[in-house]
């Protein structure tokens, strides 16, 4: 077993907010037993609400490094694990003319000729690792086997290499915007984290975090207003990441409150369709969600 990198739940919060990210309590969690019980980390939940930069948070806050496998349609191994680097190798077959095949053949097939892809890289490295692989539910079905195998027994065979085990072990976060199901096989082997919309404080503290020398009182309003776009039925929601943009607009305007113009000049900052703008401006009840009693 290896030395686990929290000792408390609690560590967990204070190092990630060391590291710029404001962890809720569940989220602390679902890290320390992840990285107690040595599972990869499945973070699920719709986009701009701090997956990617959980992953990014754990790697600073424990000196680790980040190697990422961004996963896209049509990903497959040679992208993700290693492939030869062809060219160098005709180059290398060329200039032997004269050298016994089988000799060229060791050669051309020897490390010097590797490329090692994210999750090669992950596995070899002696350093502390995260490996984070991001937006697992863009790549095929096909892809969720291989990573299945490399983060079971964390090892990868290269036929004419033979077998590499991870002599440390990679804390591993997985990252979906559940736009199709993972398999069950993958999701069996990992914790799972539902990631959603923070409550109003706590996103209130992550703007403020973002964008120091936001007034308190507009960075509240601020949340207040994305909480009820965020009911309406829109298309894309505003998330985090428009939070926070909206909160470095407004500081960046000198805006000191928030009224209908000021809104409606910069609704493109949180909102990006069109029919969402003009829904949120036929809707949107400024003086009544700014009224609301503060709970
Ligand atoms: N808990 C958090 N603490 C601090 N910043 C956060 C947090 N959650 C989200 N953010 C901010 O939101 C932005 C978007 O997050 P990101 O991880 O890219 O979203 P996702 O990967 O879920 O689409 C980040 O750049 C960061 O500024
Ligand atoms: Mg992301």
């Amino acid at each position: 077993m290896q030395e686990p990198l929290f000792g408390s739940v609690d560590e967990v919060v204070e190092r990630l907010a060391g590291a710029g990210y404001l962890a809720s309590t569940a989220v602390a969690t679902t890290v320390f037993l992840a990285d107690r019980l040595g599972k990869p980390l499945l973070v699920e939940g719709p986009a701009g609400v701090g997956k990617t930069e959980l992953a990014r948070a754990l790697a600073t806050a424990t000196g680790s490094e980040l190697v990422r496998l961004q996963c896209y349609e049509g990903i497959d191994e040679s992208r993700a694990l290693y492939e030869w680097n062809h060219a160098k190798q005709l180059l290398r077959i060329t200039a032997a003319r004269d050298e016994a095949w089988t000799d060229t053949r060791d050669h051309v097939f020897s490390e010097e000729f590797l490329l090692p892809r994210p999750l090669l890289t992950a596995i070899r490295n002696p350093e502390p690792t995260v490996l984070l692989v991001d937006e697992t539910d863009k790549a095929d079905v096909e892809v969720e086997g291989l990573l299945l195998e490399v983060l079971g027994d964390f090892q990868v065979t290269v036929p004419e290499l033979g077998t590499i085990t991870a002599s440390r072990r990679p804390f591993v976060v997985l990252t979906s915007n559940a736009t199709r199901e993972l398999s069950e096989a993958l999701k069996r082997r990992c914790l799972f984290l539902h990631l959603d919309f923070p409550p109003a404080e706590l996103e209130r503290d992550i703007v403020t975090l973002r964008v120091p020398g936001l007034d308190g009182r507009l960075a509240d309003a601020l949340v207040r207003v994305v909480g009820a776009l965020r009911e309406m039925d829109l298309r894309k929601a505003p998330s985090i990441a428009e939070s926070v943009d909206w909160a470095r607009t407004l500081l960046a305007l000198g805006a000191e409150a928030l009224d209908e113009e000021i809104v409606q000049t910069t609704l493109g900052v949180i909102l990006k369709y069109r029919s969402d703008q003009r829904k949120a401006s036929a809707e949107l009840r400024l003086e009544r969600v700014l009224d609301s009693a503060v709970s």
